[in-house]
């Protein structure tokens, strides 16, 4: 008896499995067939396999290098053939999950990131950072309040009260590095940038830096920071990842700690100090709580860190492999009144912003050096909408190739050099498709401190580096564009040294 219940128990189970797996079978063949001809993306370009799964694309994403992918993909099911020129070929829309869309076309992209119809931020944002902030609310109207409130501590007005900060930090660190160059020593200048624009930050939120550029070594912070970047990359992707976050250490907590005692104190002026003033203020249009200055500060590190360091090392190589355009910029310094070496030459950002050519270079470093190279998922609003010829049923997820549209060459002669004098006299389309600081809906809070410290470091870092060059370990290849969630330098460093005097006999 127990023989026979044990045998018929075995066949009820492996009838069990046959079932399901017959059924699993069935859905995904039907689900297969039902996204390649029926789903109302089916007529989106794009391979086969993206179409049927996310597995294709979850994996482009996290295997780093995305754009690279992204970019052949945009070539190989390009609709527009003009034999002329094979970038011509790059078809502006790219199915690359059976919700998803990659859209690299100016006019469209523009229409996604409109303020005007507001297509709102996808599941992503909070996929990748569980805590509420200016980065990551989805619902319009709330965002809007909360945005209203933060982004004021980075008014012209504020930015130019804050100036002396940034102009101290930024001239610490290179006339530091510029020391170590006169003692002899190869400095990899990538993590110094890192440093000041840490301590920058730092020191905005809290009134108080990191100790980073002083102390001359990473803390804590900072590599959670970046830990933290790669971190929410992955959990973007990849939900059920978020346990790995007990990888980061204490020091997130430490600076919980920093912004209560910010806020207990006497606070100096900072990006917080106009909500921070009016926290006992019951008349008060906003009263800001510990949880958002907590959200909001930690963003600000996490946003205004990497990027801007990426962009500084980037352009630094730039300067230092070009002896034409780093003297254009030094021209244009003089007329202003600075001078290279060791003293106060007065400069401030007011009059640097007065500088064309400065201007010209920055754009050009940010068509190219983009940090965030890909991205920025926004959602179809209800009822679905027209891009270009595709009818995008609402819920549909729209991606940015900005690696892709920045170098789209109906728009960029030679689109991969870095020639600033393009900005002399650019066009509407090369304005309005530059998407560094992201698109109109949603523009990056911080740009305005941004070009700020890239506008100093340049100035400083000319003005501390007069006999500087490229050490032998930085080459082309060095210095190629890795993607790892942010843009890097392949070799992970930029090493730079005093000219080497040769001795002639
Ligand atoms: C060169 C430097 C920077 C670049 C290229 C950059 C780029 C961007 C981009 C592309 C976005 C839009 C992201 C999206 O739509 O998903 C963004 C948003 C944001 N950035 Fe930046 N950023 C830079 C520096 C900073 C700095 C210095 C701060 C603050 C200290 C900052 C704070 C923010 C915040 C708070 C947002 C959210 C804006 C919103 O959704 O309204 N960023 N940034």
């Amino acid at each position: 008896m127990i023989l026979l219940n044990f045998i018929s128990s075995e066949i009820d189970t492996s009838r069990f499995v046959a079932v399901t797996a017959v059924l699993a079978i069935g859905y995904f063949l039907a689900n297969a067939i039902y996204q390649l001809y029926f789903s109302p993306l089916s007529k989106v370009p794009g391979p086969w396999y993206a179409a049927i799964s996310p597995i294709f694309f979850i994996i482009v994403s996290l295997k780093g290098n995305a754009v690279y992918t992204w970019e052949l993909l945009h070539v190989k099911y390009g609709k527009i053939l003009k034999p002329t020129c094979i970038f011509h070929t790059k078809g502006p829309y790219l199915r690359v999950s059976p919700t998803s869309v990659m859209v690299a076309d100016r006019e469209p992209a523009l229409k996604v990131h409109s303020p005007n119809d507001v297509f709102p931020k996808g599941p992503w944002y909070t996929n990748a950072m569980a805590s509420e902030s200016i980065l990551t609310i989805r619902d319009h109207q709330k965002y809007k309040t909360r945005r209203k409130a933060f982004g004021s501590g980075f008014s012209k007005s504020n930015m130019a009260l804050l100036e002396p900060v940034v102009r101290k930090k930024a001239e610490l660190c290179f006339k530091k590095i510029g020391k170590h160059f006169d003692n002899g020593d190869i400095v990899d200048v990538k993590p110094w940038l890192y440093w000041m624009a840490a301590d920058i930050v730092g020191e905005l939120c809290f009134g108080k830096d990191f100790g980073m550029l002083e102390n001359e070594a990473e803390n804590l912070l900072v590599r959670d920071c970046l830990n933290f970047t790669l971190v929410a990359g992955i959990q973007a992707q990849a939900p059920f990842t978020k346990y790995i976050i007990w990888l980061l250490s204490e020091a997130l907590a430490d600076l919980q700690h920093e912004v209560q005692n910010c806020k207990d104190g006497n606070p100096r002026p900072s990006l917080f100090s106009h909500l921070l003033k009016d926290v006992d203020n019951p008349n008060a249009k906003y009263k800001v709580n510990i949880t958002e200055l907590r959200n909001e500060s930690t963003l600000f590190i996490l946003a205004g860190t990497d990027t801007t360091a990426t962009v500084a090392t980037f352009l630094a190589w730039d300067l230092f492999r070009n002896a034409d355009i780093r003297q254009k910029v030094i021209v244009e310094l003089k007329e202003i009144g600075w001078t290279q070496g060791d003293n106060d030459d007065g400069i401030t950002d007011e009059k640097l912003q007065t500088l064309p050519y400065l201007g010209y270079l920055l754009r050009e470093a940010l068509r190219l050096y983009t940090p965030a190279h890909t991205g920025f998922p926004r959602v179809v609003p209800e009822n679905g909408r027209y891009l270009g010829p595709h009818f995008l049923p609402a819920g549909t997820e729209c991606l940015l190739p900005v690696y892709t549209l920045h170098r789209d060459p109906n728009i960029f002669d030679e689109p991969f050099a870095f020639k600033p004098e393009r900005w002399l006299n650019p066009s509407r389309e090369m304005e309005s498709v530059i998407m560094a600081f992201g698109g109109a809906s949603r523009v990056c809070t911080g740009q305005h401190l941004a070009m700020m410290e890239l506008r100093l470091s340049v100035a400083m870092m000319l003005k501390y580096w007069g006999n500087a060059e490229l050490a032998d370990s930085c080459t082309d290849e060095s210095m190629e564009i890795v993607e790892r969630f942010l843009i890097h330098p392949k070799g992970n460093k930029l090493e730079i040294q005093n000219k080497k005097i040769t001795l002639e006999n």
